[in-house]
């Protein structure tokens, strides 16, 4: 505000370095002496400030924001923490590389109190459009510890509820796991299905008790594990065998799509996913051990939670392999 007290109030961009806050003087032009900006004046005037930042979605259950309070000064170029700013703002916003807010004044906010307000669980990465969400999301299959905020798993959900459908028809349901209890349920009741299996491929037995305990790891050790089921029962219902396991596999396709958009809003909040076949093999000792609607047909398991570590990535097919005819 000016020294008047009437409050004067512009958007900026920022960083946070060190406990301040920094935001730069980018004005055109570059010649005008930035001790001449409006709200370099007030600040010298009277460096009280204070700024909002606001987090706006459509669901009104992520919205947020924080109000922070505290002093205002100048940091001129040479002096300490200037390059350092320089170097975050650059490395948050792009725009700033080829402006020459290095040779200029930033202004500098000493934060005094903080004021919250929402669920500030959920934080989109802000670097990534679509397509770098698409190109990043990555299976993961191993996870930290660290559970998963009830808003972030709802965030997720949410994203698999707007998938698309046959007929729009949303032919899934989705089992959701974040207690210890069911998990290891679920695994115990999947561990004989998966025994039969590995020894159906004359496994040794060694091999078998090593991806038996995998496999059990993988899905215990989930902060949250997301049953991807079919619900046929909405779907239009034909008189012949062949249109019906046409909407049948259609409803499998939608089902993979809001499996997808899942995955990816969890990459979009810096989350990992990972996905696992294995409930499709055995439907039935899944609905058992979750005591799952016995219209529920368990496909897939989705795991989520921050990533133990980066997977190896794999090789994508160049699009020349995969675009067959382009007329
Ligand atoms: C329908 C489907 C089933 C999958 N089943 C498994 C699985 O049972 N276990 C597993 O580790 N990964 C599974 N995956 C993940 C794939 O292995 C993975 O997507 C693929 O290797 C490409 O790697 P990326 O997802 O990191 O790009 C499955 C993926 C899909 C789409």
């Amino acid at each position: 505000m000016d020294g008047r007290g009437q409050p004067y109030v512009v958007p900026f961009c920022y960083v946070h370095v060190g406990g301040c806050f920094y935001t730069p003087l980018d004005e055109k032009p570059k010649s005008v002496d930035p001790r001449k900006l409006r709200r370099v004046r007030n600040i010298l005037e009277n460096p009280r400030v204070s700024f909002v930042v606001d987090r706006y979605f459509e669901d009104w259950s992520q919205l947020g924001y924080v109000m922070v309070q505290g002093f205002a000064d100048l940091l001129s170029p040479g002096e300490e923490g200037h390059d350092e700013a320089v170097v975050a703002l650059r490395e948050k916003y792009t725009q700033y590389r080829d402006m020459v807010i290095h040779e200029r004044p930033l202004i500098r906010i000493r934060p005094e109190r903080f004021v919250s307000w929402g669920d500030l669980g959920v934080a989109q990465r802000p670097e990534l459009d679509l397509m770098g969400l698409m190109r990043g999301r990555r299976s993961v299959r191993w996870f930290t510890d660290e559970p998963v905020e009830p808003s972030v798993v709802r965030l997720i959900l949410e994203a698999g509820r707007w998938a698309p459908s046959p007929h729009g028809r949303q032919p899934w349901r989705f089992a959701v796991l974040t207690r210890s209890d069911p998990k290891v349920r679920l695994a115990d009741a999947m561990a004989a299905t998966w025994r039969e299996q590995l020894a159906l491929d004359n496994q040794p037995e060694a091999v078998v008790a090593t991806r038996l305990r995998k496999a059990r790891e993988r899905l215990v050790g989930a902060p949250v594990v997301v049953i991807l089921c079919l619900y046929l029962d909405d779907l239009d219902v034909y008189s012949d065998d062949e249109r019906q396991a046409a909407e049948t596999t259609m409803a499998v396709q939608s089902l993979g799509a809001a499996g997808q958009n899942m995955l990816l809003a969890a990459y979009g909040v810096g989350l990992d996913g990972g996905w696992m076949c294995a409930p499709l093999f055995c439907p039935d000792v899944v609905r058992g051990a979750l005591g799952l609607h016995q219209q529920l047909i368990p496909h897939a398991m989705l795991t989520f939670g921050r990533a133990a570590r980066d997977p190896v990535r794999r090789e994508r097919r160049p699009l020349d392999e995969l675009v067959e005819l382009y007329e």
